[in-house]
């Protein structure tokens, strides 16, 4: 599942089912740490390089987050720094939008672009510097009083319209589409012509301050304030201070994501005093002082009404299953793909099912599960013709 999501920018499985395969992976741990594997998935940050590109060594490891499912985890996360920072007073944080994009750094010498590259495998990184040069919002040039270096970490996305745009006119052409935003950035910025991610509409937003060599900051939010009149773009955040108030952001981040122009797959909590950051420092995977609550995707369940093809223009065969329609995630959904042949056998999709769909990615809905039990008499496998 890594390498058709990181290498090959084509997934298949649902990001839902892979956190919760993760998830189930780690409880065993937990419970029968014995059984831990060299190569198991909780030990692992990213994926292999991809072979092509020159490689970028970061100076700051680039760390993932530490993902919880549920607000009694986000409750505990909020504990536990207190309890590490030995406080009863209360703390600051902030909670942001978790933008489902790609992970970069990105480094400033004397106010100049250098160099960027994505996450990798957390201590090296593919050489994207000159894909990253085609991104109109990222600043090729800083103002004039910009320090020596300056490395910031962000996400690079692809809105959701510019998504649907390219989606259909691959559709049109008879070209594979992509998955989900996600792929279709992370497809774009892994290209090695930058000729091909110049013609994408690629977009970005910073949430960290690596370095800037000859200034020193005291929170997060003076260091976002910083980037922001170095005319970065920078994602909004929202200071917080009571319990009350991070679990009513976390609430109010959920109820307005469908209306951002980005996929967001959660909202990430952190902790706004960067010398408490030092003092909580972090796992060789994740930083202790936040963590990102993923929302659950929304499903719904429907009913399959028939199986149509689609041609694409060199041939390709794409199935697609009609729906009983049903509202999910702010549309009504008629349509839900098939992918091909191997997804329909695996799952035993018959025409007359009822299934659970959501939206993967929060875009296009697709099929979590089939209810046998509900299957009408007399429904046969289904085969393309
Ligand atoms: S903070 C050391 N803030 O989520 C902590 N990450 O699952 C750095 N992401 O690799 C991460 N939006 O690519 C942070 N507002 C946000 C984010 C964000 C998206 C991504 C980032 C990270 C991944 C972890």
């Amino acid at each position: 599942a890594d390498i058709a999501y990181y290498q090959n920018d084509n997934p298949y499985l649902t990001d839902a089912e892979y956190d919760s395969l993760k998830k189930r992976n780690e409880e065993i741990e937990a419970r029968f740490p014995e059984l831990i594997r060299e190569d198991s998935p909780s030990k692992k940050i990213g994926a292999p390089l991809k072979s092509g590109f020159g490689k970028i060594p970061h100076r700051f490891p680039m760390l993932s987050l530490g993902d919880v499912f549920s607000l009694e985890e986000v409750d505990d996360f909020v504990l536990s720094v207190k309890r590490f920072l030995n406080t009863a007073d209360s703390i600051d944080f902030m909670a942001e939008p978790k933008i489902d994009g790609l992970s970069f750094s990105a480094r400033y010498e004397n106010g100049r672009f250098v160099q960027g590259a994505p996450r990798g495998d957390g201590t090296t990184g593919e050489d994207i510097t000159a894909n990253l040069r085609t991104i109109r919002l990222l600043p090729q040039e800083l103002p004039a009083d910009a320090p020596r270096i300056l490395e910031v970490r962000g996400e690079v996305y692809m809105a959701k319209a510019d998504f649907f745009a390219l989606n259909q006119k691959y559709e049109a052409e008879g070209k594979k589409t992509f998955a989900n935003p996600r792929n279709a950035a992370a497809g774009s910025l892994r290209q090695l012509d930058p000729k091909i991610a110049a013609q994408r509409q690629l977009d970005i937003a910073v949430f960290n301050l690596q370095l800037a060599q000859g200034r020193s900051f005291t929170t997060h939010t003076e260091t976002l304030d910083y980037l922001r009149s170095q005319h970065f773009k920078v994602i909004p955040y929202c200071l917080l201070r009571t319990h009350a108030d991070i679990m009513a952001e976390i609430d109010r981040l959920n109820d307005t994501r469908m209306e951002r122009p980005f996929d967001m797959d959660g909202a990430v909590v952190k902790l706004n005093d960067l010398a408490d950051r030092e003092t909580l420092g972090s796992t060789a995977k994740f930083p202790r002082w936040a963590i990102a609550y993923k929302y659950p995707p929304e499903r719904k369940t429907s009913r399959i009404l028939d199986i149509v093809v689609q041609v694409g223009r060199t041939g390709v065969l794409t199935p697609k299953a009609q729906l009983e329609p049903v509202r999910l995630a702010g549309t009504t959904v008629t349509f839900a793909t098939l992918h091909n042949q191997d997804y329909i056998t695996q799952k035993d999709i018959r025409i007359g099912d009822t299934v659970v769909v959501q939206k993967a990615g929060e875009i296009i809905p697709e099929i979590v599960e089939v209810a046998p039990e509900h299957r009408p008499a007399g429904a046969v496998p289904y085969y393309l013709p």
